[in-house]
């Protein structure tokens, strides 16, 4: 194993893991896990957390290569955001959110509105990214109605986008475990899927120009075909993590932002997991100077140090919002605009910035993929993509057919399990191998996840026989 501890901690005590491992059997609902699976291999446990690394019950670190769920930005064991929680905590945690505010929060907004892209300057708080997506659709839904046209009820959005789990956000998503097709009907007949902008599973473009023009356009066809008065807006990632980080070339989203224009839709970005640096800028519609309608961010906006997601519009969509009662928006969640959530905030972007988190996400990211571009020789390895600190890696059966492995080849846990035990916890699974580390990593740690990712994908191989 290539790294070495942070520290020299000792274990935590075994019979404390053992008992922690009955109760987990017993009592708890972790929701995505297989249960006979979790029985049989037991509960990863984990006590501490340090810059890139965390600790497990049996005292063992390793790297958090995913930064938990691509979220803990300015890395673990920040004690700053925790004194700043403290604080908050201990003069005044909470106040009736819907109707008053608090310092902290307000002046989180306030920053919030700086950094972020053009207009949005209007920031509505919330706990995370999934009430941040339905918070997003509601305004747009309203918008439209608020300007006389109720008729625009319908969203377009993308196959193989995450959106998050509650049933406005499920309806428009499409991907991975979280799959939609479980809950049918979700939102019935409201949502439209455009194809992903993903050049590796595009039969039918040879460019990424041509891949970028074929997407953009197959949105304009979906308004034509069923009338612009009909939609209210279009949603995606600005890169979707769970199509496989897909990342459009220089058209795609200047393209949807000009056919949102032309028929009257709003641009709702869904920077959950892409703000905050995770690309290599603080938000990743920077990288196409493209300003949407509506953000949403969650994740990264506090690096996981307390829940807290945001609903951000425009100058523009909040001014129809501001005639007489009838226009006000009727939404709220309870724990929204938490006062511990903008002392988190404060304190998280803080380190960001003087860190330049941000920019060492560009470098190390274009750093990282580089290196992973050297994995393409492998013969299971079909392609590899990413932007700043956003990378994956593809396997394939067959490079020439792109034939992926199923869920039941066992590729994707063979490949989990081994990097676990070399040293490395990350988001693998089915056919991808993400990277996603916290924005402070370092050249020689992403030597070191390489290194391991590498010797990783040689293990399956030669276990799969290729
Ligand atoms: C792009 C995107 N949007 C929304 C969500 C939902 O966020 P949350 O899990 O905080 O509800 C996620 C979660 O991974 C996401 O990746």
């Amino acid at each position: 194993m290539a790294f070495s501890s942070p520290d020299s901690s000792t274990s935590d005590d075994p019979a404390d893991g053992e008992a922690l491992q009955q109760a987990v059997l017993k009592n708890l609902w972790i929701p995505t896990m297989n249960w006979s699976e979790l029985a049989e291999d037991g509960a990863r446990i984990f006590t501490e957390g340090q810059g890139t690394k965390i600790k497990d019950a049996d005292g063992v670190w390793r790297y958090d290569a995913s930064a938990g769920l691509m979220l803990v930005n300015v890395g673990h064991g920040r004690q700053e955001i925790v004194d700043a929680i403290a604080d908050q905590l201990s003069r005044l945690h909470y106040v009736n959110t819907f109707q008053y505010s608090t310092p902290n929060v307000i002046r989180f907004a306030e920053k919030l509105a700086a950094l972020t892209p053009g207009d949005l300057n209007r920031v509505q708080f919330l706990s995370g990214g999934s009430e941040a997506v339905e918070t997003a659709l509601k305004i747009a839904y309203q918008y439209h109605v608020n300007r006389g046209e109720p008729g625009r009820t319908k969203f377009i959005a993308r196959q193989d986008s995450y959106h998050g789990v509650s049933r406005g956000a499920l309806s428009v998503g499409s991907a991975g475990v979280l799959a939609r097709e479980r809950f049918e009907p979700v939102l019935p007949d409201n949502v439209r899927f455009a194809p992903q902008p993903l050049l590796y599973h595009d039969d039918a473009s040879t460019t990424q120009e041509e891949n970028d023009v074929r997407c953009a356009k197959a949105i304009e066809a979906i308004i034509l075909a069923e009338g612009p008065e009909t939609f209210a807006g279009v949603i995606g990632e600005p890169v979707s993590f769970s199509a496989g980080v897909a990342v459009p070339g220089d058209h795609y989203w200047p393209m949807v932002r000009e056919i949102c224009d032309k028929y009257g839709l709003l641009l709702i970005a869904d920077e959950v997991i892409t703000g905050f640096g995770r690309t290599g800028k603080w938000f990743a519609m920077e990288h196409w100077g493209v300003t949407p309608d509506l953000m949403t961010c969650a994740k990264g906006i506090t690096s996981g140090y307390w829940p807290t997601g945001a609903c951000i519009a425009t100058d523009r969509v909040f001014a129809e919002f501001q005639g007489g009662p009838e226009t006000t928006f009727p939404h709220g969640f309870t724990y929204g605009a938490h006062p511990a959530g903008g002392a988190a905030g404060l304190a998280n972007v803080a380190i960001m910035e003087r860190e330049d988190l941000p920019g060492n996400s560009a470098r190390m990211g274009a750093y990282m993929l580089d290196r992973l571009n050297g994995l393409r020789s492998h013969p299971i390895v079909g392609d590899v993509r990413g932007i700043g600190l956003m990378c994956v890696v593809e396997l394939v059966k067959d490079k020439r057919t792109k034939e992926p492995f199923t869920a039941f080849s066992g590729a994707g846990k063979m490949l989990k399990d081994h990097l676990a035990e070399g040293g490395m916890l990350t988001r693998a699974g089915g056919n991808f191998v993400f990277l996603a580390p916290p924005l402070t990593v370092t050249k020689q740690e992403v030597d070191e996840m390489v290194d391991m990712v590498d010797a990783s994908i040689g293990y399956v191989e030669s276990r799969l026989g290729f």
